[in-house]
């Protein structure tokens, strides 16, 4: 405990005012201020007692000392509060600069993923039948050989049935493929729900081809099939040349070539003029040189896949086509290998986009 201090002690006083002033101004944290105010100002303090002494002191002596000690009191408690508020200062600084973020730190990038540009151009192909009125159906990918093939009217020992390189699965009796067309949801579709029927359906397909630049064993289609009153080719003409407009741009050319599908009678290819030498090369790459790329089959719906489907013939015509999703990519965008499609690298995919 200091020694007491009288009231009248001037000089005294003045000794416990430097002292605690200079123990202030030296704190150097927040709790030696503390301290330091506790033992300077505190009830047992020099100064607080010489205060509660006053009330003992001859009458005449009191104002005088009052006044004295309220002065001294005064720069001590002024001390004390200055001190606080460099030392809050200080602190709030050390801890802004301790937040401080380093904006030239190079940042720790993930690299974003992408959707794939086939299952891009299959939505965006939707999009424009929905925008037609038409509905977009799915079918499974391991398909019953009757859909894939004996509702399309590939008979038991059809020729045709060697046309397309087939994926069977065990045990063979099973009777399920993987499916080799989309074509099968057609009667799936006119099963489930009947005429009209105005339905595209985007979907993979599987064959026993070989990987190489324009040929993959998994690829994708995509189906329509219209089945109403009064359908003409015109009608077949008309929707295809709209989705070549909207997948290639309004200067797109089509043709229809005579061809042959168990499926339509008369069945047609339909072809691109070259994109890359618009007809004009007869050396092109691209085109082999005829001016025109197939981009797919289409025709009129044959009676017999309507019969198979519970639809008359006499009253429904159907027309339907089968275009190739990755010929329709690699047209669009100028995708010269398949590989690209199938290797799943990013660095493909992202030229398309982050598209959600
Ligand atoms: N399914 C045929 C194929 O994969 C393409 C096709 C041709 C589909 C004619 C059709 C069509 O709907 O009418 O080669």
């Amino acid at each position: 405990m200091p020694e007491p201090v009288s009231p009248l002690d001037q000089a005294g006083l003045e000794r416990a005012a430097a002292e605690a002033i200079a123990a202030a101004a030296t704190a150097a944290s927040l709790d030696e201020l503390a301290t330091q105010r506790r033992y300077w100002t505190g009830d047992q303090s020099v100064i607080v007692q010489a205060n509660r002494a006053i009330k003992s002191l001859p009458g005449a002596d009191r104002a005088q000392a009052g006044k004295n000690l309220g002065a001294v009191k005064a720069r001590i408690w002024a001390a004390f509060d200055a001190r606080r508020e460099t030392l809050d200062a200080l602190a709030s600084e050390q801890r802004l600069a301790g937040e401080a973020v380093d904006v030239t730190l190079p940042a720790v990038r993930r690299p974003p993923g992408a959707r794939h540009p086939l299952e891009l151009m299959q939505e965006r192909i939707a999009d424009v039948f929905t925008a037609m009125g038409w509905t977009i159906a799915e079918g499974p990918e391991l398909e019953a050989e009757w859909f894939n093939f004996d509702a399309l009217n590939f008979g038991p020992d059809h020729p045709a049935r060697q046309m397309q390189d087939t994926f069977f699965t065990n045990p063979p009796d099973r009777g399920l493929v993987l499916r080799t067309h989309t074509s099968p949801v057609q009667a799936r579709v006119l099963l489930a729900s009947g005429v009209p029927c105005y339905v595209a359906v985007p979907g993979k397909t599987f064959r026993t081809d070989e990987l190489d630049a324009t040929h993959t064993p998994v690829f994708h289609q995509v189906e329509g099939l219209a089945v109403d009153r009064h359908l003409t080719m015109a009608h077949l003409r008309g929707t295809l040349d709209h989705l070549a407009q909207a997948m290639f741009g309004g200067e797109a050319l089509t043709r229809l070539r005579p061809s042959f599908f168990p499926f339509t009678e008369p069945s047609a290819e339909m072809d691109l003029l070259c994109f890359a030498c618009q007809g004009k090369n007869p050396s092109c790459r691209t085109c082999g040189g005829s001016g025109w790329i197939e981009w797919g089959g289409c025709g009129m719906v044959d009676p017999h896949v309507l019969i198979a489907c519970g639809v008359d013939p006499v009253e429904y015509q159907g027309f339907a086509f089968g275009m190739g999703i990755e010929r329709t990519l690699m047209f669009r965008n100028g995708v010269a290998d398949m590989h690209d499609m199938v290797e799943g690298d990013a660095r493909f995919s992202l030229n398309w986009g982050v598209e959600i």
